[in-house]
């Protein structure tokens, strides 16, 4: 029997990384889990962020998940290497900063990183700057409450935008031509970011090469083409806004 792909992230965010994954292997089945209970992680200790994104693994591989896709960048750069040593047998895709392609593209050499004070204070993103940054400048941005307004279905709001223009403005005053956004919640107000940061900014938005990486990492034999939505938080929340966000009439089961 063909078995699902699970992907995880602390709420909503991941779903910008199951919609273009739906799109490139449409007869995969997935099994998406949203930690919505203990989101955002973001502003949470490492140890908190490890057991939650083992106890979301726990629950995919009881599932029986062919491979788990951790949809989130703090959960990633907490727990991406130590839930590959604690289950070799499973593939694991994860999600990190696009720094590479940022500094690839820029121009001017001036990048920005929008992500969660976790990602922002977390050893991934300092080593993928030292590592691929050059001679280029890269400058981090924490976003600390947008993630909440996200999850509240108010990415639209006055108060996100009055966020938006208190994280991006600074980054482009300081002349950066290439915007990563370093949250899967982001992607929901990339449009907001675009507007904000003007046209002469790039703005990266991994979801898709994730997706894409999903191809590679995970074998690829579906047949059933079903998407099963867990989540820990409250399921007919959860279930509206699936509805508003895309249209999507499913039902939506508790997860641990
Ligand atoms: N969507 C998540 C990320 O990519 C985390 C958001 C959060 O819970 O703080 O980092």
């Amino acid at each position: 029997m063909a078995q699902p792909i699970g992907i995880f992230d602390s709420g909503l965010g991941g779903l910008s990384v199951l919609r273009y994954a739906k799109e490139r292997f449409p007869d995969e089945a997935f099994i998406y889990l949203a930690d919505q209970r203990r989101a955002p992680y973001g502003d949470r200790s490492r140890e908190e962020i490890f057991s939650y994104t083992n106890l979301a693994v726990n629950r995919l591989i009881e599932l029986e998940v062919k491979g788990v896709v951790i949809a989130c960048n703090t959960a990633s750069d907490v727990a991406l290497d130590r839930m590959r040593e604690l289950y070799p047998d499973i593939p694991f895709v994860g999600i990190e900063p696009a720094v590479k392609p940022a500094v690839a593209s820029s121009q001017n050499g001036i990048v920005g990183v929008l992500a969660t004070t976790g990602t922002v204070t977390g050893s991934r993103l300092r080593s993928l700057i030292s590592k691929y940054a050059g001679a280029s400048t890269v400058l981090t941005q924490a976003c600390p409450g947008l993630v909440e307004l996200i999850e509240d279905g108010l990415g639209d709001s006055k108060q996100a935008e009055a966020l938006l223009r208190e994280y991006v403005t600074p980054l482009v005053s300081a002349g950066v031509d290439t915007l990563v956004i370093g949250c899967t919640h982001y992607s929901f107000v990339a449009d907001r970011i675009s507007d904000i940061a003007g046209p002469g900014v790039r703005i990266i938005d991994p979801a898709d090469a994730v997706a894409k990486q999903i191809g590679r990492a995970i074998p690829i034999d579906g047949t059933a083409g079903l998407t099963r939505y867990e989540t820990s938080g409250d399921a007919v929340r959860m279930r509206r806004q699936l509805l508003e966000m895309f249209d999507e009439e499913s039902p939506v089961y508790p997860s641990p």
